[in-house]
């Protein structure tokens, strides 16, 4: 089966960001997904570049606006190479295939009596390259609840399409194919718009910038097609029109176009099939439309003032964090976006949350499993695994439910209840560790009980890379690798298999998957927060050099006063003297030590710190203590065996 899938193209104006990304990430998942199934897939992205913004900002940057255009598109290109994401046909509308597309398409609606020349009269917004009537604007303002920026007056001789004698069609397509548009919520806004009554759309501006409308229309002289009816084209462009019939013929219809809220009701689920009626060519099978990420409950967009972050920074602090690979950052920020934002509702982005993911389901539920299963292998059976053993109960169900749950999930774009059926799965298959206890077998000497419980945990590894993989498929090819799995051809079908794992079969190197640094773990020791490694599981361990080591400033300090954090019944505010500097820290152990105990007494400090500001007090280092997991009365603070100058060094 072929499977078309697009993401819009994105505007030039503007880099990539973690909301653009979404859209990119999700539409890949999809396209690896479908690739897995066997289906031959197309997968576009790409740049709108004939924007008046673009020429705007050319102008002032003192460039012409292609050359602009040249470079955002080449940082969209290395940001998406960054994320992964494996389209197969990047496209620019100012490349000749698309001036091709857009002026044949142009023709055949002209010559269809869907073009009209009138004189455009009337309101545009800029950022939202959208023409406005009196009546829509919102206190003068435009209406897009993502945008709301001021709009310029328009005059000028135009193009008009009859997108007014499409209501109807339009009506009877939406109510004869159910789920064309989803979700439903979208579905209604679309045809509340139609039933709203369809006004003919201006689709030319007067400029220099964008495609010429063909001279074969008379009184096109200076008229270029407007950026919108020329963006939308890109889709048929990709598919092969007008040069390649048998590509068009093999990819056209589009499978599933895939955007956000703002260019959904306007753009995708009307002008467009409109215009595509006219032309005479089939309607896309399925658009879909997802929510927005917000950044702490503040809008980003294009249109916006708040800068959106982009995704190299955050990629940047999930490494300086956790001491991981970029693949691996970029993994995290990929599960984390599809984990977090229910498709279709909005979602707010933080970088704490990615790292919240990071150590709860990637290190802990996903990373420990690997860990505790690979290096036993390693321990008890010199690396190799035994004769494959049958579907063992306890596991293969929970995994053909994920891999069930996950297609039911990826027909609907539900990207996070997909994933937490796999989670339920790998939650089963750590329990399933921890009761059959292969140390015990071990120690027990029950040598086919240990052989059956290694092989299947480590099936069910297997299995977890394949059903993760399209949404992470650098760790997929990461776990694989550790399994030995070499020149592994993956296919989806695995994911409902038993038993592929050969017999024999000497697995890879064990490596932590999402590793976690030190000052993370002392962190969470400062701050009294139980892991939640349960108990039997090994912890993944990042080795730190000496030399990273030394970079952690240890001193000897003495309590000089000590006191509740008001509101926070864990945190206690404590003032150290390190040596002829008193240093003001919070420390969540409070539930351990009442504060008039502490004051003299001797700690290890962690001097150089960065300061961070912990329910209003600022807290500049760090006291080192050590607590039985789980036990917030259990913290015990680390003092120097006997009384040492104060400021002296730790090492
Ligand atoms: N160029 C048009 C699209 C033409 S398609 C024929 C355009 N470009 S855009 O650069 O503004 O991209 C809009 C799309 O980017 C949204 O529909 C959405 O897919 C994605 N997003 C941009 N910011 C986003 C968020 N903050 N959150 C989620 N998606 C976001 O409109």
């Amino acid at each position: 089966m072929k499977f078309y899938i697009t993401t819009p193209i994105y505007y030039v104006n503007a880099v990539a960001t973690v909301g653009t990304a979404y859209t990119s990430i999700a539409c890949d998942t999809l396209a690896r997904y479908r690739r897995l199934r066997g289906d031959d897939v197309l997968f576009t992205t790409g740049t709108d570049e004939h924007a008046v913004r673009v020429l705007r900002l050319a102008e002032e940057a003192g460039v012409d606006p292609k050359t602009y255009a040249d470079r955002v598109a080449a940082q969209f290109v290395e940001d998406w190479r960054r994320l992964n994401i494996s389209y197969d046909d990047f496209i620019r509308t100012t490349e000749p295939r698309q001036h091709r597309a857009v002026q044949r398409f142009f023709e055949t609606i002209y010559q269809n009596g869907d073009l009209y020349l009138g004189s455009y009269e009337g309101w545009y917004c800029v950022p939202d390259e959208t023409f406005l009537a009196e009546t829509e604007l919102i206190n003068g303002r435009c209406p897009n609840p993502e945008c709301g920026r001021p709009v310029e007056w328009v005059s000028e001789p135009a193009y008009f399409f009859r997108f007014s004698n499409y209501g109807d069609r339009l009506l009877a397509h939406i109510a004869a194919n159910p789920d064309w548009l989803i979700p439903e919520f979208r579905k209604n806004e679309a045809v509340s718009f139609i039933r709203g009554g369809l006004r003919d759309v201006c689709v030319t501006r007067r400029s220099t910038w964008g495609i010429p409308l063909p001279p074969s229309i008379p009184d096109s002289e200076g008229l270029v097609i407007y950026v919108w009816a020329d963006a939308l084209v890109n889709y048929l462009t990709c598919a092969g029109y007008p040069d390649d019939a048998e590509e068009f013929a093999k990819f056209w219809p589009a499978d599933l176009h895939v955007m956000a809220k703002d260019i959904f009701t306007r753009f995708h689920a009307t002008m467009w099939p409109a215009m595509l009626m006219s032309a005479g060519l089939p309607l896309p099978k399925q658009m879909a439309a997802h929510g927005y990420w917000t950044v702490a409950g503040e809008k980003i967009s294009k249109s916006r003032s708040v800068q959106p972050p982009r995704p190299e920074p955050v990629l940047e602090r999930v490494m300086a964090e956790t001491g991981c690979t970029q693949e691996r950052a970029v993994d995290a920020l990929r599960y984390y976006e599809l984990r977090e934002m229910t498709f279709g509702q909005d979602g707010d982005f933080s970088v704490e949350g990615v790292l919240r993911r990071y150590a709860d389901d990637l290190a802990n539920d996903l990373g420990n499993l690997l860990n505790r299963v690979l290096p036993m292998i390693a321990r008890y059976r010199q690396g190799r695994l035994t004769q494959p053993c049958p579907p063992d109960p306890a596991l293969h169900p929970a995994a053909q439910q994920a891999a069930a749950d996950w297609e039911r999930c990826a027909d609907v774009l539900d990207f996070r209840g997909g994933l937490e059926a796999i989670w339920v799965f790998l939650a089963a298959a750590n329990r399933y560790v921890d009761q059959q206890a292969p140390w015990a077998l071990a120690k027990a000497g029950d040598n086919e009980a240990l052989d059956r419980v290694l092989y299947s945990a480590a099936e069910a590894i297997r299995i977890a890379a394949c059903l993760v993989a399209p949404v992470m498929p650098d760790t997929a090819d990461e776990i694989e690798r550790q399994l030995g799995l070499i020149g592994w051809e993956r296919t989806w079908q695995q994911a409902w298999q038993w038993g592929l794992l050969p017999a024999g079969q000497a697995i890879g190197q064990a490596r932590p998957l999402f590793p976690r640094t030190e000052p993370r773990k002392v962190a969470t020791a400062a701050t009294g927060k139980a892991d939640k490694t349960g108990e039997g599981a090994s912890k993944e361990r990042a080795m730190v050099s000496f030399n990273e080591f030394k970079k952690i400033e240890l001193r000897v300090g003495e309590v000089v006063s000590a006191e509740p954090v008001p509101g926070a019944d864990k945190l206690l505010k404590l003032v150290v003297d390190i040596g002829g500097e008193q240093r003001t820290m919070v420390a969540g152990i409070a539930l351990s030590y009442q504060p008039q105990e502490l004051v003299g007494k001797q700690v290890v400090v962690v001097a150089n710190l960065e300061p961070a500001t912990i329910r209003g007090v600022r807290s500049e280092g760090m006291i080192l203590a050590g607590w039985v997991k789980g036990d917030d009365k259990s913290i015990s603070i680390v003092a120097p065996d006997r009384p040492l100058p104060k400021g002296s060094t730790v090492s």
